[in-house]
């Protein structure tokens, strides 16, 4: 069992009190255009990439984690995370991996065989990253849970009965409050990551501030009856778009801005992740930032966020279950 020691020196287990579904990580702030995809999709290529198996989950109606991961158009009868909400499908029924379009071809129209071929995406599988895509349908997701309250526990419910073997699961989760995430974080507990992400210089202090009540309120309002009461924690902070250079007034007001952050949250902080005008491509291009762009400031920055939380490369060979069994048969 893996441990992650973080750059404060605390240990995050990949399974928190031995439980058996896997260390949750949830970027959340109510506030758009802060930075969650672009953090969730790039850390989540990098764990990936880190040797860690990443199952990614898209929580937003604006599905922007499914575009960058390949699944900007879902296959017929492909299920979403809105199909597992409503109990019409299993967590493990929606997983799809993640995916880079590497090219195009010309194939038969099965619509039309007689007639034109038509251009196909080809596509290639991003090695330990899976995804569950979300639906624009999502946005009813609130109305869903309150009409069907049992609904509320679907989450809780498919991670007490989860046997995949993910390391992490990272939630990218829409900008605003409500059942909807509240569902989610009832399966926090204290090693479990709540990751908001504020722009520089935009006084993340306040959304910060209304982040912690919410969180007070989901901990109140779920301590009693549960086997684990509910405990999501704000692990850690990520601030994003941190200017290098340029206009100076426009720093100065910024950085002044930003140490309001830094003094009352500054001990959250991670490694800050400088601003990029290449960072808008991840939607362009349909890949996140670390694939696309790996020696750009941002990919650079998202792999020194990946080190402090305590993800260090894995040997190839911690996770081969022949090793395993290899290690069973001498012992
Ligand atoms: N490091 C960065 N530098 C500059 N722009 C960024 C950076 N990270 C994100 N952005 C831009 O900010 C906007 C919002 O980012 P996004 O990740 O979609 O936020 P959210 O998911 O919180 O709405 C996008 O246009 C994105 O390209
Ligand atoms: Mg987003």
């Amino acid at each position: 069992m893996t441990v992650l020691i973080d750059f404060r020196g605390r240990s995050v287990h990949l399974r928190p009190k031995g439980r058996k579904y896997p260390l949750l990580i949830e970027a959340i702030i109510e506030a758009g255009g802060t930075a969650k995809t672009s953090s969730i999709t790039a850390l989540a290529a990098i764990l990936a990439e880190r040797g860690y198996k990443v199952l990614a989950l898209d929580l937003d109606a604006q599905c922007n984690a499914s575009m960058v991961f390949g699944w900007h158009h879902l296959d017929p009868g492909q299920k979403t995370i809105y199909d597992v909400i409503l109990g019409e499908a299993r967590l493990h029924d929606a997983i799809v991996p993640a995916r880079i379009q590497v090219g195009s071809e010309e194939v038969e129209n099965p619509d039309d065989p007689d007639g034109e071929p038509i251009t196909v995406p080809i596509w290639e599988a991003i090695e330990n990253l899976d995804i569950i895509p979300s639906s624009p349908l999502l946005k009813n997701a609130d109305v869903d849970l309150t009409v069907k309250q049992s609904r509320f526990n679907w989450f809780q419910n498919e991670m007490d009965e989860y046997e995949g073997d993910h390391d992490v699961i990272l939630i990218d989760m829409r900008a605003s409050y409500g059942r909807l995430p509240a569902s989610t974080l009832v399966a926090f507990e204290d090693e479990d990551i709540v990751l908001p992400a504020i722009m520089a210089g935009t006084k993340g202090n306040i959304a910060l501030g209304k982040l912690q009540a919410e969180l007070d309120e989901i901990r109140e309002e779920f301590r009693r009856g549960r086997a684990f009461p509910a405990r999501p924690n704000i692990g850690y902070l990520l601030l994003c778009g941190v200017p290098t250079g340029g206009n100076k007034r426009g720093n100065d007001e910024r950085l002044a801005v930003d140490e309001v952050v830094e003094g009352e949250y500054g001990h959250l902080l991670l490694p800050q992740v400088r601003y990029s005008d290449q960072a808008q491509a991840i939607y362009r291009d349909e890949c996140p930032m670390p694939i696309l762009a790996p020696s750009s400031h941002q990919s650079k920055d998202y792999n020194e966020v990946a080190t402090a939380l305590g993800f260090v490369k894995r040997e190839k060979s911690e996770g081969d279950p022949d090793r395993e069994t290899a290690a069973v048969a001498v012992a």
